[in-house]
């Protein structure tokens, strides 16, 4: 039987605690950047590390603290950046932005993130970064990654946006490298409709990026507003406008103390539909068990070969089911196209055909996981 109402790929976790710390701003005089985002800024701190040693600084996207990152640490024309080539667009457009190139690179077929090999033979004497995206919330190889960096110098940038809360070998993301960068996009595991923020330990690197955030104004910008505050303020440096504001801060407040029970849910998902899954359908990171902590931002799965992908996602919508592809892999696309060649990237190459993402969001229901395995299953074969 067919369900009546559509079951989308991905919905927001919003509840009447969201909906009280949004109005309480609204009602409070203060909705730009204020001290609840400073507290949400130190609360995620906490979050990643509760020993202390994490600086962090709330944006208005996981895009511009990419951006900024890049720009504090001085990359621009000339550098050549590695970037997988399974991400989203914002991994790669940043790089751009700067004045860099994008080095695009292929990935590992188990887990969909950067293949490190790969990245080491990119290599040239203009590469200043590499951009790891931990793919749908499964971390990639820091260990392999911090290696290549020591080895050649180069600053490392995580795309961190399917992992809020993700652990690799036990230890949150966020503690690795130079700089990692979250998400809270609106369908993200923690949401805002639209946020980000930078981590770090090296606390210049945060304050050049915060100052970066606004105008290039020093730290003491968003004061003037408050009694204590001066209406004085220095312009130090060219900067941008991406600060996080404090409705938004509120809402993220609310939902990062609900984000370990949401990923637990996103886990309890992922189980049933491993263990439900027909025998065709290949996982992804399926050798996570026990490893690393995977918050499952996404569920993609590999359909077998024989299967049209892009017929079985009509089937789907047609029993009312909501899938997605993530992603097309960014050399295929027209602006990449020619500057990088397929063969290039074999891996990327034989997995996007295959490649589908099903829903995943912690409010689905047992019957919903239940609705998607059994037409799967019957479409897909057993
Ligand atoms: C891998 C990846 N990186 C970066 C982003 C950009 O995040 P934001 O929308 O917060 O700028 C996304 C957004 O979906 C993403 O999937």
């Amino acid at each position: 039987m067919i369900r009546a109402d559509f079951l989308p790929l991905a919905r927001p976790h919003i509840g009447p605690d969201e909906i009280a710390a949004v109005t309480e701003v609204l009602n409070s005089g203060m909705l730009t950047t204020g001290p609840k985002t400073a507290e949400f800024e130190r609360e995620f701190a906490k979050y990643l590390n509760a020993d202390g040693g994490i600086y962090t600084v709330a944006l208005n996207s996981c895009t511009s603290g990419l951006y900024l990152a890049l720009l504090a640490r001085g990359i621009g024309a000339g550098d050549e950046v590695i970037v997988p080539t399974w991400t989203f667009a914002a991994s790669a457009h940043v790089v751009e932005w700067s004045g860099a190139s994008p080095v695009l690179c292929d990935i590992n077929e188990d887990t969909l993130n950067i293949d490190v090999q790969m990245a080491e033979s990119l290599i040239t004497k203009r590469t200043k970064a590499i951009m790891p995206v931990h793919i749908a919330g499964y971390p990639c190889d820091m260990d392999a990654i911090e290696a290549l960096a020591k080895k050649f110098g180069l600053f490392v940038v995580e795309d961190a946006a399917h992992a809020a809360g993700t652990k690799y070998k036990g230890k949150k993301i966020g503690n690795f490298s130079d700089v990692t960068v979250f998400s809270f996009y609106a369908t993200k595991n923690l949401a805002m409709g639209e946020g980000g923020l930078a981590a770090s330990n090296d606390e210049r690197l945060i304050e050049e990026i915060r100052k970066l955030s606004y105008f290039g104004i020093n730290k003491e910008a968003f004061k003037r507003y408050e009694k204590r505050g001066t209406w004085f303020y220095d312009i130090e440096s060219i900067g941008y406008k991406c600060n996080l504001d404090s409705i938004h801060a509120a809402l993220g407040l609310v939902q990062l103390r609900k984000l370990d029970a949401s990923n637990e849910r996103r886990r309890a998902i992922a189980k049933a539909y491993q263990d439900g899954l027909s025998n065709r359908i290949s996982l992804i990171a399926a050798a996570e068990a026990g490893k690393h902590f995977h918050t499952y931002h996404l569920f993609p799965i590999l359909i077998p070969q024989s299967i049209n992908r892009d017929t079985l996602i009509d089937a789907l919508r047609d029993r009312n089911i909501g899938t997605s592809v993530h992603f097309r892999p960014l050399h295929m696309h027209s602006h990449y196209k020619g500057r990088f060649p397929a063969e290039r990237f074999p891996a990327a190459e034989r997995v996007f055909p295959r490649v589908l993402s099903l829903p995943m969001f912690p409010s689905m229901t047992d019957e919903d996981i239940a609705y998607v395995i059994t037409n799967i299953n019957e479409l897909v074969g057993s």
